[in-house]
């Protein structure tokens, strides 16, 4: 999923021993969405709880799940759990070229704040984009709720 739907066009980063890497990282949280036996998407997000602050390394949905609320699903289990773990900043880059990547994060409260030219490979620019956990704000979006697993069981 995220080698089609993410990295379409790069080089591939996340293989599958790039990801259970993660899943094994104390400090990275990944979660899946599923219903009944079929993924509809996953999250990855790693912590630094000493800087207070978290980044957000994958997200991504399948096509015919989208606009359902699965993805800020997702993102509501991170933000609880970067809450609670007492993160007061999520970053995250984004292709620029990705408008519906941006929207949705926009529609979760996050904010464009650099352009990093040729960050991809020297040849496609990247928005970065952070959100502050504190205070709590409120999604603009309609849909919640979704089955969720962490990867940990
Ligand atoms: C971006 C992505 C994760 C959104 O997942 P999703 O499950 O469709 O998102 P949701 O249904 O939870 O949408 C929540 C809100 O985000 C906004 N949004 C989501 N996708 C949008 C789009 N394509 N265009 C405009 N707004 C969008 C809307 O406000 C939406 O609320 P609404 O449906 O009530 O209007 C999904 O399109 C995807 O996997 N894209 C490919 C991978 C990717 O771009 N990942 C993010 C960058 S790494």
């Amino acid at each position: 999923m995220s080698r089609s739907l993410i990295e379409r066009g790069l080089t591939w980063r996340w293989t599958p021993q790039a990801v259970v890497s993660q899943i094994r990282d104390s400090e990275t949280a990944v979660v899946v969405a599923w219903a009944d036996d079929r993924m509809l998407g996953f999250a990855i997000m790693g912590f630094r709880f000493l800087r207070s602050e978290a980044h957000m390394l994958l997200l991504a949905v399948d096509p015919a799940a989208r606009r359902s609320g699965v993805g800020l699903a997702l993102w509501r289990w991170l933000e609880t759990i970067a809450r609670r773990g007492g993160i007061a900043r999520v970053g995250l880059e984004v292709r620029a070229e990705n408008s519906g990547g941006r929207a949705f994060y926009h529609a979760l409260g996050f904010r464009e704040v650099a352009r990093l030219r040729g960050y991809y490979e020297s040849r496609e620019d990247a928005l970065r984009m952070v959100a502050d956990l504190r205070p709590r704000r409120r999604c603009s979006c309609s849909a919640e709720g979704r089955e969720l697993r962490t990867a940990r069981g």
